[in-house]
């Protein structure tokens, strides 16, 4: 478990918060092994009937930590972590509604290609710089993003590094609606509070039918997963992580 992943029961919504902002809610290993195992637990819990996924008040999340990056860059072992959450949420088995306010980086930006439905304030921005940083598109992301925002959208973010602010997140169909920060969280509440209600059955059938079938996804996400890997080991890499690395040490 992880004291930066905040686990809460609102009635029959399940709420995972990222709750690390001294480091803009980098994500770490402990925390994607929080969040994939709230993730099963609630899946397997009748009483659970949506899952909500949250930030703090600007920040969504900057993406994967740079020093659990760094720490594979340079020869340790990686862990399961980050695939076993992918594959926990790519899976998830319940709607999953999110909101984002501020930073959105990395898979701060592809988790929300996974929710049902996303809310975002306007001065949120998606940024997925995986090929700045030497690396390559995760979750999935690489499937799922041009079927949703078409191939030369998808391209701009996931390759290009283009950061793409909620108005037109909106306007691509990455996220669902915009709304303004005083707003969000009642926004993703309510919207999840509606989904919890409905008939669990016809929800899970109508839910699957629209997401289609998760193999390929799956799939996918390990692809994805062994040039991650390999590039994680890359000089390009391992230059980007220092660059980061010793632009915190220096301020
Ligand atoms: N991993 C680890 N620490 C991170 C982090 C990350 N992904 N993102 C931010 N932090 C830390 C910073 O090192 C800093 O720590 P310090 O106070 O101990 O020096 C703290 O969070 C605040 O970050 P800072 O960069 O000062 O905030 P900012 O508002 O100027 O910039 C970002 C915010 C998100 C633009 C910037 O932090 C950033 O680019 N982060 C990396 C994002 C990224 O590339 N993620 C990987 C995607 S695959």
């Amino acid at each position: 478990m992880s004291e930066f992943i905040q686990i809460e029961r609102r009635g029959a919504v399940q709420v995972i918060r990222l709750n690390r902002p001294e480091k803009k809610n980098a994500i770490t290993r402990d925390m994607y092994a929080a969040m994939a195992g709230a993730l099963i637990e609630g899946d397997g819990d009748d009483t659970v009937r949506c899952h909500v996924m949250l930030g703090v008040p600007g920040i969504f999340s900057a993406g994967n930590d740079m020093g659990d990056f760094m720490a594979v860059a340079t020869g340790q072992e990686g862990g399961n972590e980050v695939f076993d959450f992918l594959l926990a949420l790519a899976q998830a088995k319940k709607p999953i509604v999110s909101g984002a306010d501020g930073i959105a980086v990395g898979i701060g930006t592809t988790i929300h290609l996974h929710c049902d439905l996303t809310f975002a304030t306007p001065q949120t921005q998606f940024h997925t710089p995986f090929v700045d940083l030497g690396l390559v598109p995760e979750a999935g992301s690489s499937l799922i993003a041009p079927q949703s925002l078409g191939a030369q959208r998808a391209f701009a973010l996931l390759a290009m590094g283009e950061k793409l602010p909620a108005e037109e997140a909106q306007a691509a169909g990455l996220i669902y609606k915009v709304v303004d920060a005083g707003a969000l969280e009642n926004a993703v509440f309510e919207a999840a509070e509606r989904l919890a209600a409905k008939p669990p059955q016809a929800l899970s059938i109508a839910r699957d039918l629209i997401r289609g079938p998760r193999d390929a996804v799956v799939e996918r996400i390990k692809q994805e997963g062994e040039h991650f890997k390999a590039r994680l080991k890359s000089d390009e890499a391992r230059q980007a992580f220092m660059a980061f690395l010793s632009r915190s040490q220096k301020k």
